[in-house]
């Protein structure tokens, strides 16, 4: 068979076999012998059937996965995908650009600047605006962080650099941390209000605690849609306070900064346009394969500042006109992320991506109410950005035999293969948590799961 019959073969079996999404345990573990098997087949002298290797691949290896795209996956914040995304991502990989920059691959350039333009303007940025596709939200965190330290201090002062973040962010901005050169010991976790978002009081005096101390604070990483409850820090007073200390004021939106695309929900990221850097994931609520993300920058300068380069053999490669993508980021060779986006929004349109996005919110609230209306079942965080946070809470049980319930209710769950619903920890307490972003899940799916919690429940003594 030709490789391009193999190829058509693989797309008639996907759609016919592994969309069925019914019949699908959400999420499956590879079991130990299957486990043994693949990992000890070795690599052949001679090459072997490439029919059997898929056969291998669609049967053993890619059935153990969560299915970020079932409509019963609450958990983490999952992938729901628009299947003109995968057209997208497959006629990108046919062409394979290197999309580095405009000589090797103008035609896609133009529009992934285009693109980031246009998503710039939705952020409220001015033209002044730029930024670049990257691989997710904790590469987008790093470039930010990057950027905010080579345009904050001077060399001399990265020592005594100080970065403020909230004990809600995600851990990728610790780790943008640590690579910049900024020890645990000068990132500060902020206090969080009962809502859990940044205290921006707190802020203001561990500036200036700081600043007395000799330190040099340079950066605040605040969130818009935290991981665990999906809360919006306080944009506006949080760019006062930068501003007022000539602090860089980073949002981490790789989940929430969808709701710029909400015609009904873009109000709660007021104030993100005063932000130097924003994160924003396309893989999570733009309905993308893995990978795409956006670091969108106020100003085009401060991403030159730090990656600007041109070594000798890319100067042929270079137009004087033109901004490369090796000079906006971190990588030289890399796939032109933004086209399979553009190519949703194109064929979608911004009405229909915004309903999707308001969709995955009120399948939240639904959730909440019904949850509201099952006994010794406690609301931890109300929905919002489409997460919401509960527990089973039978006053009968201590919390520590509560902290177990529910950690096996999540189990029971995600071993019952209908739905993945799992745990994280707010204010010591494990709670159930559920981020609802596919167009695909339906009330009934949010009911039924509910019900057979509920049902586990109240068969524990
Ligand atoms: C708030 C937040 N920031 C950053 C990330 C990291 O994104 P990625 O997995 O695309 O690197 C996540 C992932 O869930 C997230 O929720």
């Amino acid at each position: 068979m030709e490789m391009k019959e193999h190829m058509k073969q693989f797309i008639d079996d996907f759609y016919q076999e592994d969309t069925n999404y019914d019949e699908l345990p959400v999420v499956q573990l590879i079991e130990q012998e299957e486990f043994s098997t693949l990992s000890e087949m070795p690599i052949p002298e001679d090459g072997q059937s490439v029919e059997e290797m898929v056969h291998i691949l669609r049967k053993e290896v890619y059935p153990n996965r969560s299915i970020g795209e079932h409509p019963r996956n609450f958990a983490f914040i999952p992938a729901p995908i628009e299947e003109v995304s995968k057209l997208g991502d497959l006629i990108n990989l046919f062409y394979n650009p290197n999309a580095s920059g405009w000589y090797p691959s103008s035609g896609t350039a133009c529009i992934e600047h285009s693109l980031i333009n246009w998503l710039c303007e939705q952020a409220g940025y001015s033209d002044d605006a730029s930024g670049i596709f990257v691989s997710g939200g904790s590469i987008a965190n790093l470039t930010a962080a990057i950027a905010a330290r080579d345009n904050k201090l001077k060399p001399d002062d990265i020592s005594k650099g100080v970065a403020y973040i909230s004990n809600q962010a995600h851990h990728s901005v610790n780790k943008a941390l640590h690579i910049i050169g900024i020890p645990e010991e000068r990132i500060h976790r902020l206090e969080t209000t009962a809502d859990l978002k940044i205290s921006y009081d707190d802020l203001e005096r561990q500036i200036e605690i700081d600043q007395e101390k000799g330190f040099k604070p340079f950066l605040v990483m605040a969130t818009a849609g935290t991981t665990n409850a999906g809360v919006i820090d306080p944009i506006e007073k949080l760019a006062e306070v930068s501003q007022r200390h000539n602090l860089w004021l980073h949002i981490d939106g790789a989940f929430g900064a969808s709701l710029l695309l909400s015609k009904t929900h873009k109000n709660q990221l007021k104030g993100i346009e005063l932000a130097d850097s924003i994160t924003w994931d396309a893989h999570k609520w733009l309905f993308q394969t893995y990978s795409c993300a956006m670091l969108l920058v106020k100003h085009r300068s401060t991403l030159l500042n730090s990656f600007s380069n041109r070594p000798e053999y890319l100067e042929d490669a270079h137009q004087a006109d033109r901004t490369d993508f090796w000079d906006l980021g971190i990588e030289l060779s890399r796939p032109a992320r933004g086209i399979k986006l553009w190519l949703t929004l194109q064929t979608l349109g911004t009405k229909k991506i915004s309903e999707q996005i308001d969709y995955g919110i009120a399948l939240a609230e639904f959730t909440e109410t019904q949850i509201r209306q099952t006994k010794h079942w406690e609301i931890m965080t109300p929905a919002q950005t489409a997460i919401i946070n509960w527990r089973y809470n039978n006053p009968k049980f201590t919390d520590a035999e509560l902290n177990k319930i529910n950690t096996q209710l999540s189990e029971k769950m995600t071993h019952s293969g209908y739905a993945q619903v799992l745990t994280t920890k707010l204010a010591g307490k494990t709670v159930l948590r559920m981020c609802t972003l596919s167009p695909l899940t339906t009330e009934t799916d949010i009911v039924k799961t509910i019900e057979k919690l509920n049902q586990w429940a109240s068969e524990i003594n």
